[in-house]
């Protein structure tokens, strides 16, 4: 068992955490577009408290171990690069565009009672959650295939045009 073969292995088991963290979000947005009482809203935020740890700490073994990789391997190509920027800047939007908006929900949430307010409504439906996790799913199905397949630049371009295709296959089809 060498360095590299264990930092694949944290490697692995990071994006194993980092997906599972998409799914649960997944599984969120869904439950918070369904519900039609503030006490529901707040139950289901609940989903999202484990991706506080989840992303970070995934995304920096990812991050870590793959650096090492790079470094011991691979040199810095293009499928690399692509997505570590990719992953650094999934990072950055989880938080700025979809934490954001959840905690004002929350906010919101905890002050009404009862039926759902118009505001909350409107805050609930905003399209830029979904929008952002769609787009998220086809980046991240996206980094998986570069990982295995390695490819050159014009792959590594068309994987990404791929990603699109993915966040938009997903929207229309997981649109209510
Ligand atoms: C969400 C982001 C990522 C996911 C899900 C992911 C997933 C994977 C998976 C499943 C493999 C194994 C592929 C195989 O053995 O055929 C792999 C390999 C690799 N990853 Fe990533 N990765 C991500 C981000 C990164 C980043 C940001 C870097 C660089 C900083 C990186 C560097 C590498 C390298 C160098 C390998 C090659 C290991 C080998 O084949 O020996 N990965 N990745």
């Amino acid at each position: 068992m060498s360095l590299y073969t264990t930092s694949l292995f944290v490697h692995i088991l990071g994006s194993f955490t980092f997906f599972s963290g998409i799914i649960l979000e997944w599984g969120g947005l869904t439950q918070l577009k369904k519900a039609t009482r503030s006490e529901n809203v707040l139950l289901t935020l609940r989903w999202f408290r484990p991706l506080r740890t989840m992303q970070p700490t995934s995304g920096a073994a990812i991050i870590l171990s793959g650096l090492y990789m790079s470094y011991a391997k691979w040199g810095f190509q293009a499928w690399i690069v692509v997505s570590l920027l990719t992953v650094l800047g999934l990072a950055a939007t989880g938080r700025s565009v979809t934490g954001r908006r959840l905690a004002r929900i929350g906010q919101t949430a905890s002050k009404d009672t009862g039926e759902i307010s118009e505001g909350l409504r409107k805050l609930l439906n905003d399209p830029v959650l979904y929008v952002s996790h769609n787009i998220r799913i086809g980046l991240v199905l996206a980094i998986i295939a570069l990982m295995v397949f390695k490819p050159g630049p014009t792959g590594v371009a068309l994987w990404m045009a791929g990603a699109l295709l993915i966040a938009l296959i997903l929207r229309a089809t997981t649109r209510r």
